[in-house]
């Protein structure tokens, strides 16, 4: 199982940190960080369940991961592992996360796949997205999965979509010219995207659109 003890900066206040798996006592906190993060128009059916949290702990418990600051839950890092075939690249969050049930993981897959990444309001903007994914590429390494991949929501988009397409959109942010909160997010922590996949999720902010985005397993 994985833990991790180091300290965070706060403005310049260092603050001790863990990264570790989460269990049954912290289901609590994750539903609660999941309101915080998917407020609406993000539909409340989407945020994490008891019979979904249960599954993760159950089925995977190596890709269900939290991070922990004063002892207080600030966000949550969730997997499963797929067989994945690049040239199909088509899916929907809901088919390759079976609606974050996860009962389709498969432990023979090649690749650990996100089913979601939430940092509570209060704690962004510290590193915590950032370690909690490098702590995820830790596991692709230690299991030696092909790749880490999952899609990106581009909450962005709405505000552009009149203008331009979601690749525009995509090919904008990649060059730097447009932020989005996720997808420049997940560049900085070493995401590569692949392509757009439409209607991926119901996401208001996104027009339904994700982006594809994988970090390779360097040791492949
Ligand atoms: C996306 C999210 C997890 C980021 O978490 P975070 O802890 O604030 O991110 P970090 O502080 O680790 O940021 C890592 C890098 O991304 C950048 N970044 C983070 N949020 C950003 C934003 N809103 N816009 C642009 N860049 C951003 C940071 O500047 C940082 O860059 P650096 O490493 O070069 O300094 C968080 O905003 C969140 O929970 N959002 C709501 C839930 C959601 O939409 N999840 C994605 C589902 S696909």
């Amino acid at each position: 199982m994985y833990r991790s003890e180091f300290y965070v900066f706060e403005h310049d206040q260092p603050k001790a940190a863990i990264i570790r798996n989460y269990t049954k006592e912290d289901f609590g906190q994750l539903i609660e960080i999941q309101s915080e993060c998917f407020p609406p128009p993000f539909p409340s059916e989407l945020w994490w369940n008891q019979e979904q949290l249960t599954n993760h702990v159950e089925l995977f418990p190596e890709g269900a991961l939290c991070i922990e600051i004063g002892g207080e839950l600030a966000g949550s890092l969730t997997g499963l592992c797929v067989d994945f075939n690049p040239n199909h690249m088509e899916h929907t969050w809901a088919e390759i996360t079976d609606n974050g049930y996860i009962r389709n993981h498969n432990t023979n897959g090649n690749t650990l796949y996100i089913v979601d990444i939430s940092v509570r309001p209060k704690y962004r903007k510290l590193g915590l997205g950032k370690l909690i994914m490098q702590a995820m590429y830790h596991i692709v390494i230690e299991k030696g999965y092909d790749r880490l991949l999952g899609g990106g929501r581009m909450p962005g988009y709405h505000i552009h979509n009149k203008q331009l397409t979601p690749e525009e959109y995509l090919d904008a942010v990649v060059k730097g010219q447009l932020k989005d909160p996720v997808i420049t997010f997940l560049l900085r922590c070493g995401r590569v995207p692949l392509g757009i996949a439409n209607n991926y999720l119901d996401d208001e902010e996104s027009c339904n659109n994700a982006v594809l985005m994988q970090w390779k397993n360097p040791f492949k």
